[in-house]
C-alpha cells in the first residue's frame, strides 16, 4: 500500500453500500470515515475517554445500529491520545466482530512505537481475529520513512484479495524503490527500531517534565505508544483553537488544537515528538512564557 492513509482511504470502496455503519473510535485519525460518508455510508462516533483507558465502550453500542455496522475502526498505539490495546480488550473486540458479523480494521500506524516495558500488540496475534480483522502496518512512522509512502495491509486471503481488487484499480502498486526500502527496513528492523523507539522515549519524557513544570496549565496521561501526548489545557475562557492560535503567533509554536479531533478533543492539544530534545526544549521555554502571561 502506498501508505496506510492509502489502505484507509481504499478500504471503505471494498466494503462500504450505502446506509452501510462504520464505527470511528474518536478522537482519531478521520480518513476511513471520509471515505465511509463519501460513499453514502454513516459514521458513528465512539468517544475515546479517560476513564475507560481510551478504549471504546463496545457495549453501550445500540444493537439495530451494529444490525447496519460493517466497519470498527480502531488505532492503537492510538492517535492523539498516546493509549495502547490490550490483548484483553483485543480478544473482547474478535467476539463483539464475530457476534455482530462485523469486520475490523486495525490501523497499527504506531505499532513499534511503545514505551515503559509496554510490548507492541499485533490485533491479528488474538486468537479468532483472523476470522474477522484487517491490520494496516505503516514505515512512515517506526522506521521515519514518511516520504517514502509506504505500507502494507495484513489480512485473510479473502479480505486481501478484496483489497487488492480496490488497490489495484485506484493505483498500482507503491513505488518500487520504496518497496525496496522497505525490505531493508523489516530486514533490519531490530538494529533500527530500538533506536527510534529510544529517541522517541527520550523526547516523551522530556516534554512529560516540562508539561509537569506546568501543571496549573496543562494535566496529561503518560502515553504508552505512538508520538503523541494530548493534554488537557486549563487555561481560563479560551478553548483549544485560540490557544493553539496563540501559541504560533505569540511563540511561533505549532500544535494541533484537540477541536481538529472533534467536540469530544476539545480543551486538549496534540503535541508531537518529532523534533530534536534541543528544540523541544526551546519551545517550551516560549510556552513557559505564554502561558504566565494567560
Ligand atoms: C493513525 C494513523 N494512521 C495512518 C496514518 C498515515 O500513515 P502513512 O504515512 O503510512 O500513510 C497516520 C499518520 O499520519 C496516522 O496517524
Amino acid at each position: 500500500m502506498i501508505g496506510a492513509k492509502s489502505a484507509l482511504s481504499m478500504l471503505p470502496s471494498a466494503f462500504i453500500n450505502p446506509g452501510d455503519v462504520v464505527l470511528m473510535t474518536v478522537p482519531g485519525y478521520p480518513i476511513l470515515g471520509t471515505h465511509t460518508k463519501w460513499l453514502g455510508g454513516e459514521v458513528v462516533n465512539l468517544p475515546l475517554l479517560k476513564e475507560n483507558d481510551f478504549l471504546p465502550d463496545l457495549e453501550q453500542i445500540d444493537l439495530e445500529l451494529l444490525k447496519r455496522t460493517k466497519l470498527l475502526y480502531l488505532n492503537y498505539p492510538n492517535n492523539p491520545t498516546g493509549a495502547s490495546a490490550t490483548k484483553k480488550f483485543f480478544a473482547k473486540v474478535v467476539q463483539f466482530a464475530k457476534e455482530h458479523d462485523i469486520i475490523v480494521i486495525h490501523d497499527a500506524a504506531y505499532a513499534a512505537l511503545t514505551f515503559d516495558g509496554v510490548k507492541p500488540l499485533s490485533f491479528l496475534s488474538i486468537p479468532g481475529a483472523k476470522e474477522v480483522g484487517i491490520e494496516l502496518h505503516s514505515l512512515s512512522k517506526s522506521y521515519n520513512m514518511t516520504g517514502w509512502r509506504i505500507g502494507y495491509i495484513v489480512a485473510n486471503e479473502k479480505f486481501v484479495e478484496t483489497a487488492v481488487k480496490i488497490h489495484d484499480s485506484a493505483s498500482i502498486c507503491a513505488c518500487t524503490i520504496a518497496q525496496y526500502g522497505a525490505i531493508a527496513a523489516l530486514e533490519n528492523d531490530s538494529k533500527i527500531v530500538p533506536e527510534i523507539v529510544s529517541n522517541y522515549k527520550k523526547r516523551r519524557d522530556v516534554i512529560m517534565g516540562r508539561l509537569d513544570n506546568l501543571s496549573d496549565y496543562f494535566e496529561y496521561v503518560k502515553p504508552a505508544g505512538g508520538y503523541y501526548i494530548f493534554p488537557k489545557i486549563k487555561f481560563p475562557h479560551d478553548n483549544s483553537e485560540s490557544v493553539a492560535e496563540g501559541m504560533i503567533k505569540e511563540c511561533g509554536v505549532i500544535t494541533v488544537p484537540g477541536s481538529a479531533f472533534g467536540p469530544i478533543g476539545e480543551s486538549h492539544l496534540r503535541l508531537v515528538f518529532c523534533i530534536s530534545e534541543d528544540l523541544i526544549n526551546r519551545a517550551f521555554d516560549r510556552i513557559d512564557e505564554f502561558c504566565r502571561r494567560v
